[in-house]
């Protein structure tokens, strides 16, 4: 197969500290060994140093929580991707839904901020996921499509250098996860639009994130169109995280 090795990404959101994440990236180093999938940690932009430090060497890769879509300039409060790549920054989250939601982000905002990415050699990972109400109203195919769509339509042919993490809005921090059988339904549709946009989809990670955790990582990661997983609770806590990068190898 032409498949890459599974992806553990931990996404700490806005969580940590000096202190909290010396702990948790010590253990969490401690704990993995040489693991048998891709393992990144997404860390708030202050601790990029730090973690870059801790990290150094290791077989854990650094990843950012945001990128701008701007390349520099009159944009207070923003961080640029050239500023990632100087911390060492190997995968960015775009588009998660808590900026989608929170910040109003556009699909054509976040399809610039992958595209900026790229272009810093940093690794975006493209968030899409549908919220209840659209689940409800039968539209779960047709909002991740047109997410995905808006990244394929900017990125062009480098779309087989992006992740994908489906992550069903309704899933996220409940405890309600997924059902293994409901993501591997929407993974497909998603591979299906890779597959007519890439010259080479089986390259493309399509992971899942919402709630998983220790317990439910295995049977979600056993389905054919899910390669790994985008974790926000359970990364914070190293026991917990190292048991879903080791239900991953
Ligand atoms: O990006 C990961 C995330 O949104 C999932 O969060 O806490 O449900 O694992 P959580």
């Amino acid at each position: 197969s032409m498949r890459k090795k599974k992806l553990i990404a931990g996404n700490w959101k806005m969580n940590g500290s000096l202190a909290a994440n010396d702990a948790l990236l010590r253990a969490v180093l401690a704990g993995a060994g040489l693991p048998g999938c891709d393992v990144a940690v997404a860390v708030p932009a202050p601790y990029l140093a730090q973690a870059q430090a801790l990290l150094a060497g290791s077989p854990v890769a650094l990843a950012a929580q945001d990128v701008s879509q701007h390349a520099a300039g009159a944009f207070t409060g923003e961080v640029g991707a050239a500023m990632l790549q100087d911390f060492g920054v190997r995968y960015c989250l775009v588009g998660h839904s808590e900026r989608r939601q929170y910040h109003g982000e556009t699909d054509a905002a976040v399809a610039a901020k992958a595209q900026r990415a790229l272009a810093a050699g940093i690794t975006p990972v493209v968030c899409v996921g549908e919220t209840l109400a659209e689940r409800d109203a039968g539209q779960t195919a047709a909002v991740v499509r047109r997410q995905l769509a808006a990244v394929v339509h900017v990125v062009g042919h480098c779309v087989s250098e992006i992740v994908v993490a489906y992550e069903p809005v309704w899933a996220i921090g409940t405890g309600q996860t997924a059902t293994p059988a409901q993501a591997q339904e929407v993974h497909a549709v998603l591979r299906a639009q890779l597959q007519a946009a890439s010259a080479q989809p089986a390259g493309v990670r399509i992971v899942y994130g919402g709630s998983m955790n220790a317990a439910n990582a295995a049977e979600l990661l056993a389905q054919p169109d899910i390669d790994g997983g985008l974790i926000g609770g359970a990364s914070l806590k190293a026991p917990d995280f190292l048991r879903i990068i080791a239900a991953a190898a």
